[in-house]
Formats: C-alpha cells, sequence, structure tokens
C-alpha cells in the first residue's frame, strides 16, 4: 500500500467526518489489529469511527477512490480473523453505531444499528416480552453487525437457527460509498434476488452494515435446564439422537468431553467425579414441565447415563451457563497456544469424528479438547500446545481434521467463518467452479478487491488488494 494514497485518505477522512472520528496514531490503531482468533494481527493505517450512514458511505468513497483496503469492524470479537485489517489501510468501525431504533412489539421486528451488543438486544427485547434467539457465547461484548456478517451461531441455534433466520432486511454500504436497502420488514417476501441472503455471512468482504431489521419472537414461558452425566462421549452423543427420536426438541444440547469437562470443573463446577462427558440441555416453551420428566426418562435409560439433574434453580442454572459460555477462554488458559475450530459434521457422524480426533492426537502427538452444540452437530475441537517447535505437528492435526469432517460429510465452518484462519482450506469442501461463481460475485460488489481483503479465499485467489 503505497504511503502517499494512506497520506491522501487521512487527509480525505478528516476533511469529510471530523478529526475526532479518524484515528491515526499507532497507539490509537493498535487496538484493532486483532480479534479473538489465534491469526496475527495487523495495525491498521487508519481507524474511522463511523457516527452514521454518512461517515460510513464517506468512507468507503474515499477509500476506492484512492485505492485503499478497508477493514470493517463492530464487536472484534471475531474467531476467524475476520475484522483483521490483513492488508494494512483503514478499520470502519461501527462500535459507535450502537442504537435500537425501533423494537415493533406488534410486529415482532427490531431495527438496529450495528455496534448494538447482542447481549444488549437480548434485554431490551426481554423487557418487552420479546425474544431474540441468535446467542453467540460472546454475547457480553460481541455486536450485532458483526453476528450478521459472519452469521453467528451459539447454544440455542438446534431449535431457533443461527442469525441468518432472524435477518428479515438490511441497509448496507458498498464500496465507492453507494448504499442499498435489500429485504422487508414483513416475514415473508420473495421479490428479487435474495441480496439480504448473500449479504449475511459475507464476513465484511461485499457490503458495511449500517441498520438490520432483525425478527424476533414472543418471549418463551418457561426455561428448564437439565444436566445429563455419562461414563463416555459416545454415551454422550448417543443420547442426542435418543433425545430427538422421542420426539424432544431442546433449544440446546451442549455437549463436553473428558478433557472439556476437566476444564469445567477447573472453573469450581461442581460435577460427579464419575462422569467423563456432559450434555447440558435446555427446554422452553409452554410444557416444560413436562417434558423436562420425559427428557429426564430418556436420558437416564441411555446407555452409560451416570446421573441425570435438574438445575433447580436460576442460581445453579446461570453457574453452568456462565461456565460453559466461558469454555472458549478457560480453554485458553490450559496451554500457552491453542486453536479452537467450529467444524460440524452429521449428527450421527459425531461420535466418529471424536475417535478420529482421538487418533489424529495420538498420530501428532498433540493434546487436545472438544466441546460443542451436539444438536447441530457442530463441535468445537480445541488443539493445545506450549511450545513453537510443535507448530508444524498441529498444522498436521488441523488439516487432518478438515479432511476428516469433509469425509464424513462435514463442512469447516459452522459458526465462526472461514476469515483469515480457514481459508487454506476452502478448496478441499468448495469446488473451483464454485470458488469462481464467488469471485464474480465480489467483483460485482467490489470491482478493486478494497473490501476486507485476504479473507475467505486463499491468497492466490484473484480478489485481493495488495
Ligand atoms: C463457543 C464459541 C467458541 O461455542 O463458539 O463457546
Ligand atoms: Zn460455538
Amino acid at each position: 500500500m503505497p504511503a502517499a494514497a494512506i497520506d491522501r485518505a487521512k487527509v480525505a477522512l478528516a476533511r469529510a467526518i471530523g478529526d475526532s472520528r479518524v484515528a491515526v496514531d499507532a497507539d490509537a490503531c493498535g487496538a484493532f489489529a486483532k480479534d479473538e482468533s489465534e491469526a496475527d494481527g495487523r495495525v491498521p493505517d487508519i481507524v474511522v469511527h463511523a457516527e452514521s450512514l454518512a461517515h460510513i458511505e464517506a468512507t468507503l468513497r474515499i477509500a476506492e477512490e484512492l485505492g485503499v483496503p478497508v477493514t470493517p469492524r463492530a464487536g472484534g470479537t471475531g474467531r476467524s480473523g475476520g475484522a483483521i485489517p490483513a492488508a494494512g489501510g483503514i478499520v470502519l468501525a461501527t462500535a459507535k453505531l450502537s442504537r435500537i431504533k425501533d423494537l415493533d412489539r406488534k410486529n415482532l421486528l427490531a431495527v438496529v444499528e450495528p455496534g448494538v451488543v447482542t447481549g444488549d438486544l437480548h434485554a431490551a427485547a426481554e423487557a418487552e416480552g420479546l425474544f431474540y434467539p441468535p446467542d453467540p457465547n460472546s454475547w457480553k461484548s460481541c455486536m450485532i453487525g458483526g453476528n450478521v456478517a459472519e452469521n453467528a451461531g451459539g447454544p440455542r441455534a438446534f431449535k431457533y437457527g443461527t442469525t441468518r433466520e432472524y435477518v428479515l432486511g438490511v441497509e448496507a454500504c458498498l464500496m465507492g460509498g453507494h448504499t442499498v436497502r435489500s429485504g422487508k420488514r414483513t416475514v415473508k417476501g420473495v421479490t428479487g434476488y435474495d441480496v439480504t441472503a448473500l449479504l449475511v455471512g459475507s464476513e465484511g468482504t461485499l457490503g458495511v452494515f449500517s441498520e438490520i431489521t432483525l425478527k424476533l419472537l414472543p418471549k418463551p414461558r418457561e426455561i428448564a435446564t437439565a444436566l445429563g452425566l455419562f461414563r463416555d462421549s459416545t454415551s454422550a452423543l448417543d443420547a442426542v439422537t435418543a433425545v430427538l427420536h422421542h420426539g424432544l426438541v431442546p433449544r440446546c444440547m451442549e455437549f463436553l468431553d473428558p478433557p472439556a469437562l476437566d476444564a469445567l470443573r477447573s472453573q469450581g463446577v461442581a460435577i460427579d467425579a464419575r462422569a467423563a462427558a456432559l450434555l447440558l440441555i435446555e427446554l422452553d416453551g409452554g410444557h416444560v414441565e413436562a417434558d423436562l420428566m420425559d427428557l429426564g426418562e430418556v436420558l437416564s435409560s441411555a446407555p452409560g447415563s451416570i446421573d441425570v439433574q435438574v438445575a433447580q434453580d436460576a442460581a445453579r442454572r446461570a453457574a453452568l451457563w456462565e461456565a460453559r459460555r466461558a469454555m472458549s477462554p478457560t480453554t485458553r488458559k490450559l496451554a500457552k497456544y491453542k486453536i479452537s475450530e467450529d467444524v460440524v459434521v452429521p449428527r450421527s457422524a459425531m461420535s466418529e469424528l471424536l475417535d478420529r480426533v482421538a487418533g489424529i492426537g495420538l498420530r501428532e502427538g498433540v493434546r487436545n479438547l472438544t466441546y460443542g452444540h451436539a444438536g447441530d452437530g457442530n463441535l468445537h475441537v480445541n488443539f493445545l500446545w506450549n511450545d513453537r517447535a510443535e507448530d508444524e505437528a498441529v498444522e498436521r492435526a488441523v488439516s487432518q481434521l478438515m479432511d476428516a469432517t469433509l469425509a464424513l460429510g462435514g463442512t469447516l465452518s459452522g459458526e465462526h467463518g472461514i476469515g483469515l484462519t480457514k481459508q487454506k482450506y476452502i478448496t478441499r469442501e468448495q469446488g473451483p467452479a464454485l470458488v469462481q461463481l464467488e469471485h464474480g460475485l465480489k467483483r460485482v460488489f467490489d470491482p478493486k478487491g478494497l473490501l476486507n481483503p485476504g479473507k475467505i479465499f486463499p491468497p492466490d485467489g484473484t480478489h485481493h488488494a495488495c
């Protein structure tokens, strides 16, 4: 990136949107180098703190005119490097666009800006008797703009689906500074191409959201949480299928393998020492009491079951979820380095995947731990290590995990996106014709390849700048 273009961008941006919203010194920009992935950061040259659609438009117009790359960023809590400015240039921060503009009880929808913290939307909706189901585990700090860009998931995705299911429409600004509104405020709507669906999960490579219209649901009347303790992982995972065969649809079915369970214990959560695997299951709806009885019977009669416990009070429920939601930071404390994947396999193949992970760990001598959203077949396989000399073994382990996932009919990423961290594997899943079509779409939105360059596709792809 020529320094002259950056210098001209600094001047033009400060003039267009005001000095105070344009950070250029290395200290102020340093915080925007990383997200919550393991990808190496790069300090941007400029950070724009947008406070209006006009600021986003001006940034994308100036960037295109001067040929400067732009990386959009909301909460910066992503786990695949989506918000890291891989090519330097401008970070376009939308955290200050944080208004809930409308919470429409009659029509069950919310209109929000991209910087709304997901947990704040949960609270605002619930205060009105409404419910926004997507619950990425970083909900206390992640933001809706990033959730939409990555199509974030979370434990409740099993019953309620991912962010995509709730995005009715978006206002998005494209490179060059042109804004489009796609989608609708109604539940149904099939007018034209579904551009909203294309933008959801496009990882900040096609447009920058300035407003998002979200579908809400009525708040569930009751919630109950249960723990199923098992003697091994296979028994726990088989019990997931038994629950479904019984016609129960819990909103969450979270799984922890033996080392993950130990990590949970290390958080101070008291769990029967005989248990080697766990399911954390949550029901909601109008007949929770009866469903809970059924669930208890299914779990306790499942082969390998050790115990079934119901979280009797809100405090125990909160403690269990707090510990589960902290699994990622807890795992980080177990070793100097970790890689956390978010592969998905058909539900029936989860046990087989875990067997293969055990084999990979043994073969490559890499410590591993797995937890995740068992209802969705979405498992966070973590590899842990302490010495840079083990880097290559870890890389081989990850590569073999990806191959095993695909061989079992799965997909590389269930909720964190491809970003920087998984791009070298994408062509194993997607054939050349599909990748070529995706490059073509990218060129329509961003002909110069300046918006979040270097993401999703391998660096030898055709649409990266610099
Ligand atoms: C979780 C994050 C890592 O499920 O997706 O905890
Ligand atoms: Zn997850």
